[in-house]
Parts: C-alpha cells; sequence; structure tokens
C-alpha cells in the first residue's frame, strides 16, 4: 500500500492524500462504507461502485457468513462479491465484545456464543489474522480488546496492555503467515486506552515507532462527551507519523467526520447513513430530514433539491414517505443510496475547501446547517 500527501490545510490539520492498494487509488479523507457481512444493506454493488472504491467487512460476520471455505474457494471477498475496489476488514474484536453477556476474555483470546446459532466459539489474535488471510482484504486490522465505556484508569490500563500483547502477535502471525492471494494485505495496529489521555499518549509514542501502514484509533465514540473524542483524537493525530493514514473506527455523523477531517483523520466508517437511511432519517445540506414525518404527506417536491444522487431528483418527497408507511423494500434503497451519495459528496466538497485553505471557515458554517432538524 502507498499513502501520498498531497496536500495539508493551513488552518487545521486536515489532509488529502492518495491512498493505493493492489485494487486502486483513493483519494482520502475517506468515508467507507460498512459491509460487514461481504454486502451494504440495501444497497445494489453497482450503485454503490459509482461512488465509492473501498468498503469494510467484518472478520467476525464473514466468518460466520458465508464462513472462510466460500471465500477461499471463490479466490477470495474481491471475487466473490465482484468488487473492483478496495477492501478494509475490521478483526472482529470489537463485535465480539459488544455481546458482552456471552463472552469470556482470558489472555488467550476470546471465547464467545455465536449470535447465529448460540454454538460456542474462540477468537484469538493468530486467528483473527488468519480468517483475515483467507478472507483477502486489502487492509486488516489488529485484534484489540475495547474496553467498554465508561472504565476506570486501571480497567482500561489493564486492557490496553492486553492490547498491546495481543498486537505483537498479530504481527508475528502475519510475518508468519505470509498473504495467500496474489495481493498485498497491509496491517493496521489499532490505539485503545479509553478517554485517559497519558495511556493513549505512551501507547501511541510506541506503536509510532512500529512503521506500520497506518493506524486506527479505536474506542472512541462510545458515548463519552464530544470533546473528549476531539482531544483525543488532537492528541494522538499530533504523535502519530504525519506520512501514514490514520483511521477513525465507528465515525461517525456528517459533523463527526468534518471535526475528524480538521483533526488529521484521513478514514472513517460508520453504519450511520445506512442503518438510519433504513429508518427514514436522511442527511442533506439543510439538515436531517424524517421522511416518514405527516409533513412530507403531500410535498411533491423531489427527495433533495440539492442531492447529487438520481435517487433525489426521480422520487418526491411525498412517494418515498409511502414507500416507507408500506413497508417497502425500495424505501430502504432510495433512503440509503441517498445518504451515502450525500456522505460521498460531503467528503468531497470537503476536500475542495481544504485544497483552497478554506476547509476551517467552511466546517465552522456547515456544522448548524447539519445540526439543523428539517
Ligand atoms: N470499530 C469501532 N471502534 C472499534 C474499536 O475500538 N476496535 C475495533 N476493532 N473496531 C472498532
Amino acid at each position: 500500500m502507498k499513502f501520498n500527501l498531497i496536500k495539508t490545510d493551513n488552518y487545521s490539520k486536515a489532509r488529502i492524500g492518495i491512498l493505493e492498494t493492489d485494487h486502486g487509488k483513493i483519494e482520502t479523507p475517506i468515508f467507507m462504507p460498512v459491509a460487514s457481512k461481504g454486502y451494504v444493506k440495501s444497497v445494489p454493488t453497482h450503485e454503490l461502485y459509482k461512488m465509492y472504491k473501498i468498503i469494510i467487512g467484518n472478520t467476525y460476520h464473514l466468518h460466520f457468513q458465508p464462513g472462510v471455505e466460500v471465500l477461499h474457494k471463490a479466490g477470495g471477498i474481491h471475487s466473490f462479491l465482484n468488487w473492483k475496489g478496495s477492501i478494509l476488514t475490521d478483526s472482529g474484536g470489537f463485535q465480539i465484545f459488544s455481546l458482552k453477556k456471552s463472552n469470556k476474555i482470558t489472555e488467550d483470546g476470546v471465547l464467545f456464543k455465536s449470535m447465529i446459532n448460540g454454538s460456542f466459539h474462540f477468537f484469538s489474535p493468530e486467528k483473527s489474522m488468519k480468517i483475515q488471510r483467507f478472507i483477502g482484504g486489502d487492509i486488516i486490522m489488529a485484534f484489540d480488546d475495547c474496553p467498554p465505556f465508561p472504565c476506570s484508569h486501571t480497567e482500561a490500563k489493564k486492557s490496553l496492555k492486553k492490547t498491546h500483547r495481543w498486537l505483537k502477535k498479530c504481527s508475528s502471525y502475519l510475518e508468519k503467515n505470509p498473504e495467500i492471494y496474489n495481493y498485498k494485505q497491509s496491517f493496521f495496529p489499532i490505539i485503545q486506552g479509553s478517554i485517559y489521555p497519558d495511556l493513549r499518549k505512551s501507547f501511541t509514542e510506541k506503536i509510532a515507532l512500529l512503521e506500520a501502514e497506518g493506524y486506527a484509533i479505536g474506542g472512541l465514540s462510545l458515548g463519552e462527551e464530544k470533546e473528549q473524542t476531539h482531544s483525543i483524537t488532537d492528541l494522538l493525530t499530533d504523535i502519530l507519523p504525519k506520512k501514514k493514514p490514520r483511521y477513525l473506527m465507528g465515525v461517525g455523523s456528517p459533523i463527526d467526520i468534518l471535526e475528524g477531517i480538521s483533526l488529521g483523520i484521513d478514514m472513517f466508517d460508520c453504519v450511520l447513513p445506512t442503518r438510519n437511511g433504513r429508518h427514514g432519517m436522511l442527511f442533506t445540506w439543510k439538515g436531517i430530514m424524517n421522511i416518514k414525518n405527516k409533513k412530507w404527506e403531500k410535498d411533491y417536491s423531489c427527495l433533495d433539491e440539492f442531492g447529487n444522487s438520481f435517487v433525489d431528483q426521480l422520487y418526491s418527497k411525498s412517494y418515498v414517505r409511502h414507500l416507507f408507511l408500506s413497508r417497502d423494500h425500495l424505501a430502504k434503497e432510495i433512503a440509503s443510496i441517498h445518504n451515502l451519495s450525500f456522505y460521498f459528496h460531503l467528503l468531497q466538497e470537503a476536500k475542495i475547501h481544504i485544497m483552497h485553505n478554506e476547509f476551517f471557515y467552511w466546517k465552522k458554517s456547515m456544522i448548524p446547517l447539519l445540526q439543523e432538524r428539517l
């Protein structure tokens, strides 16, 4: 993987870069739509690919469905999905930890009960790396221990030490077990440490020396105050090597993304545009619209007059509301495509403003608009 910075904003830490995997070039900052099981819910691949050239899958989900054997026999995840762009896979740890009740964390890994059939499974750093080799993503993530929020300093420190030991196990597995498909996989460590600046700082200083191909910030947006998310992000992007991509995991809303860009983040992923879209929440340049609202019942104007997607001009607000109330699948598809298009164009706009050193002021002017409820 190559990463070249082409522009840094004069008034914030925002930057534009080109990230290149064996499956193509991607301009950063980038938002990656979530395709945990190998598809973005309700969005056909040909529509997705018109906008996005990288998506994110999940080791936990793909391990159960369709399973590693199916993916391997297909020749890896790109062939299975017929996806011409890049793919990043998360390590699965975070998803297992979210199923708090049914897991047991030991020094070696996590024993957990499958959501799908209730059977018991064990994931370790080595196992996550093995599965990620077989899945075949272009970028693969470290198997980390993400402590819950809130958690004490002592708990966060203990968990971070485990994340560090697991990181070493991941690296050593990958060194001994090279790629099984004919393209390169890049490995990103994940920074944890909850909301504690001292833990975050010392861990980041250590791993910054590793010369990893990119770095991820995990364990944020778990319920902490926005100022904490920003100050931790700000602290870490000052320590991380300038020439490597930084990925803020699981973030976020359009405002969170603009704040992240301003603090020097290059990559984002979040279920928000698709999950909220499926529930009728549409992000627009004028604010957030709940299309199921009675207010839109007889509004025959196009879905979004400032929208760039074909769905925005083709369908009316009244009609999309009707599709939602009728519970037709088309409603979810239209809303998801609309939201992904909005995110895509928000990042395109952000890049134009970074290019002209206007990002900071543009972001400030955008926040009140994005907060508006229509
Ligand atoms: N997705 C969102 N946050 C996290 C995190 O802390 N770790 C991992 N592995 N994935 C995430």
